[in-house]
């Protein structure tokens, strides 16, 4: 472990030593879960050698996991390992011992076990057929839970923000750090941080920042949006963050994970043990987490008390919007089985959904395997109108905010070039968006404009997922890829 670099976790077993097995880790997560243990025995018991609890009673059954989810169905006793720490087991007696850098001698372990608050129900399919379809269902659900003792009094109480609002309201810069669909969530509430707070935000893919070795003050805030909270990529921004003293935020999905212990503060969107490797409800969840966190910065400003308050209103019934915009099955269903040979998709957004063109196109990509492309409109005739003819299906997103009449423009060039057009409006405006009659058209329920990329992403989850249904790919599991992408 001297001699290793970065973050790892390692499991040894040989043939040499039968029964026993070495495990350790840095910068990562190991799990090491405790089953057969009756709850009153184990509670709270200092873990300091396990043979105390193996000598005198029945044998246990041990598991290493690198994720929480995974060991639920059989236990939910269990203790994080810690940087540094070593766990060996040998005839079924664990230790554990942690090895300081200048100290000759490793130090033995104390500390309790964890109990996990998490059902085994969250991670089976039950009725549904695929993981992707039920996380996609649940989502009414995951929002809920986000928001659950958080919004109090037309206003935002974060408890892991409380004490680091200041500080926050004072940096000179807010930077959001993540990849992927998290990335996305980031970008989609980046518009509504730069309103309510005043401070400028900027966006960093995080291979991208420690590549160019960007930089990072300490009157920075880096916001660090991860899922799982062990994403490589990201924990190496994080490290780099925090070496040039910023204050680091995590935005995790997973209590415990390396993000969420690494940050000075942070939140956990709490959407739930998300199992498809699409992520669906962790990026609603992802985008409602960051809507509250803007509205908690923003709190002490009185100019924008009424967006504010309309927000927070809105906030409040965007579950049951998400319930109402989750009856498009069907039709995306349809729309999935026109789509079924193409070769190449394209989406258009613009301001609040931008995100929403890039997270839809990257749904497609990652689980029906089909070529697709999320684009800013605004930089659509800087290169991409070259593309467009009568086979290309576009989906271009026009629901209401200041955007509109821009997207409305944008149609109308779209069609000029006699393009396949798919268009997203809301509610009641499909005669403003439609350049001809037989134009596909998707009606979705409108929200405060900050909010709507939660109900516009949804639909082209759904279209995602029967896509790949529809050509016989795995939904759950897309060829080449990991749920927590933990190497670099
Ligand atoms: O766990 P993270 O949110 O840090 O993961 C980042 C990306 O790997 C992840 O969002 C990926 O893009 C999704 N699986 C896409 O659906």
């Amino acid at each position: 472990m001297r001699q290793l670099e970065g973050a790892f976790a390692l499991i040894f077993k040989s043939a040499h030593y039968p029964n026993e097995l070495i495990a350790c880790m840095r910068g990562s997560t190991l799990i090491l879960g405790v089953k057969e243990l009756a709850d009153d025995k184990v509670r709270g018991k200092l873990f300091h050698d396990v043979k105390d609890l193996t000598k005198d009673e029945k044998p246990k059954e041990l598991f290493f996991s690198s994720d929480l989810c995974a060991i639920v169905e059989h236990t939910k006793n269990y203790l994080a390992i810690e940087d540094n720490e070593v766990v060996h087991i040998k005839d079924g007696c664990v230790s554990i011992l942690k090895f300081d850098y200048g100290r000759e001698k490793p130090a033995s372990v104390q500390r309790a076990l964890s109990v996990l608050e998490m059902e085994v129900e969250q991670i089976k399919k039950g009725n549904y057929d695929h993981f992707m379809q039920k996380e996609i269902y649940e989502q009414p659900h995951s929002l809920t839970t986000t928001m659950r003792g958080r919004l109090k009094d037309n206003s935002v109480v974060l408890g892991g923000l409380k004490e680091h609002l200041k500080t926050i309201r004072h940096s000179r810069r807010i930077i959001f750090i993540g990849c992927g669909t998290s990335y996305n969530a980031a970008l989609a509430a980046r518009s509504l941080f730069e309103e309510l707070s005043g401070i400028p935000v900027t966006m960093e893919l995080a291979s991208d920042l420690q590549d160019r070795q960007g930089p990072i003050y300490r009157e920075d805030t880096a916001v660090f949006v991860s899922q799982s909270g062990e994403t490589a990529d990201t924990l190496l921004a994080l490290e780099y963050a925090l070496a040039n003293g910023a204050l680091c935020v995590g935005v995790t999905n997973t209590v415990g994970s390396t993000i969420a212990r690494k940050t000075h503060c942070g939140i956990h969107i709490n959407a739930g043990c998300e199992i498809g490797v699409a992520s669906t409800k962790a990026y609603t969840s992802q985008i409602v987490a960051m809507a509250m966190m803007a509205l908690a910065i923003g709190a002490d400003r009185i100019s924008t008390q009424a967006r504010r308050q309309s927000i927070v209103d809105d906030l409040s019934n965007l579950p049951n919007k998400v319930s109402e915009v989750l009856k498009l099955d069907g039709e995306m269903r349809d729309l999935a089985e026109s789509l079924i040979d193409t070769q190449s998709l394209l989406v258009f957004g613009r301001g609040y959904n931008y995100a929403t063109a890039l997270e839809g196109a990257l749904k497609v990509k990652e689980v029906a395997l089909t070529h697709s492309e999320g684009m800013l409109a605004g930089e659509m005739k800087h290169g991409p109108l070259a593309l467009v003819d009568e086979t290309l299906p576009i989906i271009v997103i026009a629901t209401r905010d200041a955007c509109f009449s821009k997207q409305q423009s944008a149609i109308q060039q779209l069609h000029a070039r006699k393009g396949r057009l798919i268009i997203m409006c809301s509610e009641g405006d499909a005669s403003s968006v439609r350049p001809v009659e037989s134009c596909k058209v998707i009606e979705v329920p409108r929200v405060a404009d900050c909010l709507q990329p939660v109900i516009n992403i949804i639909p082209l989850q759904l279209l995602a997922y029967h896509l790949t249904v529809l050509r016989g790919f795995d939904v759950d599991q897309p060829r080449n890829l990991a749920k927590s992408v933990t190497t670099q």
